[in-house]
């Protein structure tokens, strides 16, 4: 078959400098390279052993069949009181099988084809292809430091298809949090112009600063053009179970639940069930996430003093550090130079959004040794010292 006989939405996702970067660096892994890989956004410690036991126990007892499409009544009870919100486990939470999938049904509740969504820049690479893969445009709002943005901007940027906006916060790759004030101002203008806003809040427990996480589920009136979205692969290190979840108005949940019955049928069943003895053990969880997280993040910050050619962007949550270069204009080609003669992996910003470029993105989920040598290999790259 030709190509051009292919889904014009689906071929023009072209592989990111994300994912090339990664393809590369397990290549010179499994040639015997020492490769430091600062490009995974993934926890590198285990869930709970309360998780990982009782996951045995739920396989051993054989739940390990279909469930409801929108998730088990015990779970979405668990989410809404975990979220003290005010919403209805019956009617307006949909476990999805991963944060993932949430995002694409949220997107795919309220788009059509040749409609646009809003994306702040920089932010996650896969939502630019998320919305594309439905036919859809994604623009790009320019954000600074703790979000800034102007709302002329803004406005300027919805049209009458524009039909949604996504905000993440804690931000992957900046690691900011926005702030009550600026999340009320972007759902209000969503909610004047009848577009959804879909708060990507999977970061919500990787928070290290004195900037607490503000969650869209406490703004006024957030279930008329709102949708929450989150899941346990980052705050309960459960990336492979696959369970995530939307909480929002009855309306938008239904269409995420259709989204759910045409795709995954189900989240795992034997997961949701983990899920559930996650949610009850959060404590001890919030406890592991600072001992590890939070040194590292420490040291982060102090090396960024001690090391000389880039500058990062102080990191108020999530597991990201976000550097500016001096002097690079093109930042994906540097970044394979770098795998290529330092043996260190990082994301180039250029797959955050037209504004990532001239920045790079490290994962600090990482031992501290890693993360000590990997941004001293990079200083030396930059520095041209060998
Ligand atoms: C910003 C953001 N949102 C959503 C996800 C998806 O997480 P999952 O589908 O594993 O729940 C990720 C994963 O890297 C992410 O970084």
């Amino acid at each position: 078959m030709k190509s051009n006989k292919l889904s014009k939405s689906l071929s023009s996702i072209v592989g990111s400098v994300t994912a090339e970067v990664f393809a590369e660096s397990k290549k010179l892994q499994r040639m015997g390279k020492n490769v430091i890989n600062l490009a995974i956004g993934q926890p590198d410690f285990l869930p709970l052993d309360e998780v990982l036991e009782a996951t045995a126990n739920f396989v051993m007892d054989g739940k390990v069949q279909y469930t409801e499409s929108k998730g088990i009544f015990d779970l979405r009870k668990s989410i809404v009181d975990y979220y003290q919100v005010d919403a209805s486990p019956e009617t307006e939470v949909v476990v999805t099988a991963g944060g993932k999938l949430g995002i694409f049904g949220a997107v795919w509740s309220v788009c059509n084809p040749g409609d646009n969504v809003i994306v702040l820049d920089p932010s996650w690479v896969s939502y630019g292809s998320i919305i594309k893969s439905f036919g859809c445009i994604p623009k790009y709002l320019e954000v600074g430091k703790d979000f800034t943005f102007d709302e002329d901007d803004l406005r300027n940027l919805i049209d009458d298809r524009t039909k949604a906006l996504i905000v993440n916060s804690p931000c992957n790759p900046t690691g900011q949090i926005i702030s009550e004030k600026k999340l009320a101002s972007l759902y209000n203008l969503c909610a004047e112009n009848e577009i959804l806003l879909i708060s990507d809040e999977i970061y919500n427990e990787y928070v290290f600063g004195n900037k607490p996480f503000f969650s869209l589920t406490k703004i006024n009136n957030w279930k008329d053009y709102g949708v929450a979205i989150n899941g346990f692969s980052k705050t309960f290190s459960m990336t492979g179970f696959r369970v995530g979840y939307a909480i929002s108005n009855e309306l938008i949940t239904n269409e995420i639940n259709k989204v759910m019955q045409l795709t995954a049928s189900c989240a795992t069943n034997f997961a949701q069930h983990a899920a559930v003895v996650a949610l009850k053990n959060i404590g001890k969880m919030r406890v592991r996430i600072q001992e590890i997280m939070k040194p590292r993040l420490d040291r982060l910050i102090e090396l960024d003093g001690e090391l000389l050619g880039f500058d990062l962007l102080r990191p108020q949550g999530a597991m990201y550090g976000w550097f500016k270069l001096h002097d690079v204009q093109d930042t994906a080609k540097w970044a394979k130079e770098l795998l290529k003669e330092k043996l260190v992996a990082v994301t180039p910003g250029i797959g955050f959004g037209p504004h990532g470029e001239g920045w790079f993105r490290i994962s600090y989920a990482t031992k501290l040794e890693n993360l000590e040598d990997g941004l001293q290999r990079i200083s030396d790259f930059v520095n041209k010292k060998n």
